[in-house]
């Protein structure tokens, strides 16, 4: 019989991927400090985000997850955090109108800065040193004195949590989001892309619909939906003293949430059954991801599924496919056909990025061709099975980096050195994003087609 569940019960179990603080007194009071702090999100808005996945577990709703691969301390300020949401919400919107389905808005935001390292360290020049675990541990400076864990930075990450989630919260209720300057800005994209002529046909669409709803008389004013939106926050659950930290009980439910953000997921590398990531999130109420793998393989996923969501509540377990493009074939159905199997009600979701990483010119990259092919392998494979696909999950940001390379402007191996500003992995810039969504839309555009077809076939 499993021992029961606190929010330190993670820490009787292995653990994989926690830096090494030099000095456990010092952390152990940054944590007591963080444990007084106010939550960042309350629990009544986690249950509201569990609630609009159920509907993209029962195929009525898409998911869009996305932002940085690691937030950092120098890149926090109005305009990064203005641009990321500007993008996103395009995104969004050619989305939504393309699946004719709900969005559901979740940003990598305000809470995505430990990482995972495939070494725990780092050599250059001859010097060894501790790897680079994002800004909430240590600094990216390959000194020594920067890459010793620092708990004070906890204190940091939570407070630029809390700026970023409370200006997120200002754009998404305060007008900003309202549908005619997303429309506005999403035009603008689509007349400055060298592949306007394929995006126009769509664009105009949502032009005419748009003036369909004023002509009578669905305007704004009288309709928060077109001038607000649900915008939720997630990061990766990896930093597991600072989320027992955050972790507590809500008072309506009795339940304890983590209030770090809305989502959290457990990665790739630190998804064993018996370890401690798997069982600290076993005991929270928010909803889940777990990443999902090459090395994924079914009957392990079956007793994750167990652990995480014994009730099978749908929208509390998102899996995030991330097998590069060449094996989503292999990888993918196995998957889909043990949880259908199972009855297993999930989310699939579909992170074309970690999968696809490469090295050109001694960076790190993605070529935009490859992040494609695994959406649309994931599509063709949920089509094949008879699944809802479900979501897409990328790393991005509103800028304009040369990070990824590809794209309608395309970005060259020679072009990276220009601005590659991650403090991790290569994301997507804002053009590319967008286009990423156009070719997502044309995709959900044939799903929703079948869709209908069934339904006059059935009706
Ligand atoms: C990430 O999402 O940044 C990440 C590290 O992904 P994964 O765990 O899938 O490798
Ligand atoms: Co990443």
């Amino acid at each position: 019989m499993a021992k029961e569940w606190t929010p330190s019960s993670w820490r009787n179990k292995p653990v994989l991927q926690m830096p090494d603080y030099p000095d456990p007194a010092a952390l152990a009071e940054t944590e007591r400090r963080l444990a007084s702090y106010p939550p960042l999100v309350f629990a009544g808005e986690a249950r509201k985000l569990t609630r609009s996945l159920a509907e993209v577990a029962n195929g009525r709703s898409f998911l869009l997850q996305g932002g940085d691969c690691a937030e950092s301390f120098a890149e926090h300020g109005a305009d990064n955090i203005r641009d990321f949401f500007r993008a996103f919400l395009q995104m969004a919107i050619v989305l939504t109108f393309a699946g004719a389905q709900p969005v559901v808005k979740v940003g990598r935001i305000a809470g995505q800065f430990a990482k995972p390292r495939s070494s725990g360290s780092e050599t250059k020049n001859g010097q060894t040193l501790p790897a680079y675990r994002g800004d909430i541990v240590n600094g990216i400076e390959f000194d020594a004195a920067s890459r010793i864990p620092n708990p004070e930075r906890q204190i940091m990450a939570y407070r630029q949590s809390a700026a970023t989630l409370n200006l997120l919260r200002a754009f998404a209720q305060g007008g900003y989001a309202n549908l005619d300057n997303v429309h506005q800005w999403m035009l603008g994209f689509v007349a400055g892309s060298p592949e306007a002529e394929r995006y126009q046909a769509l664009a105009d669409k949502i032009s005419e619909t748009i003036a369909f709803m004023r002509a009578i008389g669905i305007e704004s004013d009288s309709h928060p939906s077109l001038r607000e939106t649900d915008f939720f926050t997630s990061h990766e659950a990896l930093l597991l003293g600072y989320e027992e930290a955050m972790t507590r009980v809500d008072s309506t439910s009795g339940d304890w949430y983590a209030t770090s953000g809305h989502m959290i997921w457990i990665g790739d590398r630190t998804r064993q059954l018996d370890h401690a990531h798997i069982e600290f999130c076993s005991g929270i109420k928010n909803p889940l991801g777990l990443k999902c793998g090459p090395t994924s393989e079914p009957d392990e996923l079956l007793r994750l599924i167990d652990k995480l969501n014994p009730d099978n509540t749908p929208g509390r377990l998102t899996l995030i496919t991330r097998f590069g493009h060449e094996k989503v074939e292999e990888c993918l159905p196995k998957l889909i056909r043990a949880v259908e199997r199972e009855g297993r009600k999930v989310v699939w979701s579909c992170d074309p990025m970690h999968g696809n990483t490469i090295t050109l010119n001694h960076y790190k990259t993605r070529p935009f061709e490859r992040i494609l092919a695994e959406v649309q392998a994931f599509f063709d494979v949920h089509r094949a099975e008879g699944t809802h696909p479900g979501g897409i999950h990328v790393e991005m940001t509103g800028k304009d980096v040369t990070e990824c390379t590809g794209g309608a402007r395309p970005i060259l191996a020679e072009d990276l050195s220009d601005r590659y500003h991650t403090h991790c992995d290569p994301r997507l810039n804002a053009n590319q994003a967008l286009e990423l969504a156009f070719l997502v839309a044309e995709l959900l555009k044939k799903d929703a087609g079948a869709a209908n077809a069934r339904m006059r076939a059935t009706g």
